[in-house]
């Protein structure tokens, strides 16, 4: 075996973990009174999911998330951000808190703290109750209060013992691919809709910040956004102009309105005629609650051109029919992704760890924001499970060893140039359910062989550990 790379050393009190989502590693969908989900639903629907995969079983982490404590513990990692879903409490979306839905996550917050990681909340991970989308869902502007009633229930019942909290995970895919491109649930292809949703999601997170923040003033709150540096491939201004839409469409459709409590003109002005009068009078200043801290889901950049006059606007799809990158980019629907030739991980996704250095120096220039965390940051690569010499299982993923401290080290550079990056934490914890992609991507540090649940460290896993002893936080 290849020597690992040497741990990364961040400034002191850096917090390291790992990120998962409740409908990607849960499974037991039909234990503990939970409801339907939209994940579900469009997973149990033919065509939607690589092989017909869906989450039932998943990781089955419901039953063996005492183990799966254990392993972050073995690691040394100081938290561990999951998802509540929304189903195990209120499986039709509304009233009072489904007593066995709060056991489960009762046992999963009070085993992480024995283990002494700290237990970090995503409220939403993209698992609408069916019943909310039934009547409507995202682009139904009374699910962003129905959000804020569960998001209340759920922070009164653990504010004691979760400090850190993140009402959205990745805003940009609920509403594009789950109601524009169709490639996620609910599998609407509506532009429209996939403009309302947006605008919800965020009210939902504004109302929902309202309220948490009055009851226990002290915790952390803040939100998670799936940001991408967007450049041309050329210096053409056809070219410059395609950019300039895509990042308003990806990135600061969803910082403007957080950090400075307006639209991005440019775009607002382009996309009113799928906006309409969703928008109301003070809708902007709840979304612009302050923040104590940003997540950033960084996975790769987007180098993007002006389509050609017969050429379908995302054309260059990474990922073919489940494909989620780029979902024709809602109302810049002349620009295409080009490939510049780089790396790519088994997604199609460009390996690029400046990228994460530029999405961090760029924030915190144009935007002044609070603390913030890298949420999410990993890679898929084809695994190969082996047996070492004393016959331990082992997976030797170099690739995904080096993703990883190339991406640690470029954190580390915009942290020296003046970012106020608090943590990192990888994603995932475990191979799981990646979406349209059933289980035929892994993420995971930690190997999971789901016809036995059996679960094996990947040497990024191990090299994870030299980083946290190299970082006690
Ligand atoms: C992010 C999602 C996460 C996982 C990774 C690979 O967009 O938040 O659930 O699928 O991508």
């Amino acid at each position: 075996m290849k020597a690992l790379p040497s741990p990364v050393v961040f400034p002191p009190g850096f917090l390291l973990g790992t990120a998962t989502a409740s409908y990607q590693i849960e499974g037991a969908v039909s234990e503990g009174g939970r409801g339907e989900s939209i994940w579900d639903r469009f997973s149990h629907t033919p065509g939607n999911v690589l092989n017909g995969d869906h989450g039932d079983v998943a990781c089955d982490h419901y039953h063996r998330y005492a183990g799966d404590v254990a392993l972050m513990r073995e690691l040394g990692l100081g938290t561990y951000r999951f998802s509540f879903a929304w189903t195990r409490f209120q499986p039709d979306g509304t009233g009072g808190l489904n007593p066995a839905g709060v056991a489960f996550y009762d046992r999963l917050v009070d085993e992480l703290l024995e283990a002494g990681i700290r237990p970090w909340a995503t409220l939403y991970h993209w698992d609408l109750p069916q019943a909310l989308e039934d009547a409507g869902g995202w682009p139904a502007r009374d699910t962003a209060a129905r959000f804020a009633d569960y998001a209340a229930a759920v922070h009164e019942h653990f504010a004691d013992r979760v400090g850190d909290w993140t009402t959205l995970n990745e805003p940009w895919c609920s509403a594009f691919l789950g109601y524009a491109s169709g490639h996620h649930a609910p599998g609407r292809t509506d532009p429209a809709a996939a403009m309302a949703a947006a605008h919800h999601l965020l009210l939902a997170h504004g109302l929902a910040m309202q309220t948490m923040r009055s009851a226990s003033p002290d915790l952390r709150y803040g939100i998670t956004l799936n940001l991408y540096p967007v450049d041309a491939a050329t210096p053409s201004a056809s070219d410059q102009d395609a950019a300039r839409r895509v990042d308003g469409i990806q990135n600061r459709w969803f910082l403007d309105p957080l950090f400075t409590g307006s639209y991005p003109a440019d775009i607002h002005a382009e996309l009113a005629g799928l906006l309409g009068d969703v928008v109301r009078d003070g809708d902007l200043a709840t979304i612009a609650q302050p923040l104590d801290l940003l997540g950033i889901n960084y996975y790769s950049r987007h180098v993007v051109r002006r389509a050609g006059p017969d050429e379908p606007a995302d054309a260059d799809t990474d990922g073919g029919e489940h494909g989620r990158r780029d979902p024709g980019w809602v109302g810049a629907t002349d620009a295409v992704r080009v490939d510049t030739g780089k790396p790519t991980t088994a997604m199609g996704w460009e390996v690029d760890a400046d990228g994460l250095y530029d999405v961090l120096v760029r924030v915190t220039k144009e935007y002044s924001p609070p603390p913030l965390y890298v949420t999410e940051n990993g890679a898929a690569y084809t695994d190969i499970v082996t047996r070492d010499g004393d016959g331990t299982a082992t997976v030797h993923d170099a690739e995904r060893t080096a993703f990883l401290a190339s991406h640690f080290a470029a954190a580390n550079r915009a942290i020296d140039d003046g970012v106020d990056l608090r943590g990192y934490l990888v994603w995932s914890l475990l191979d799981n359910f990646e979406w349209a992609w059933g289980y035929d991507r892994r993420f995971g540090i930690v190997h999971v062989d789901f016809a036995t649940q059996q679960r094996t460290l990947k040497d990024s896993a191990k090299w994870l550990a030299t980083v946290a002893a190299a970082n006690p936080s």
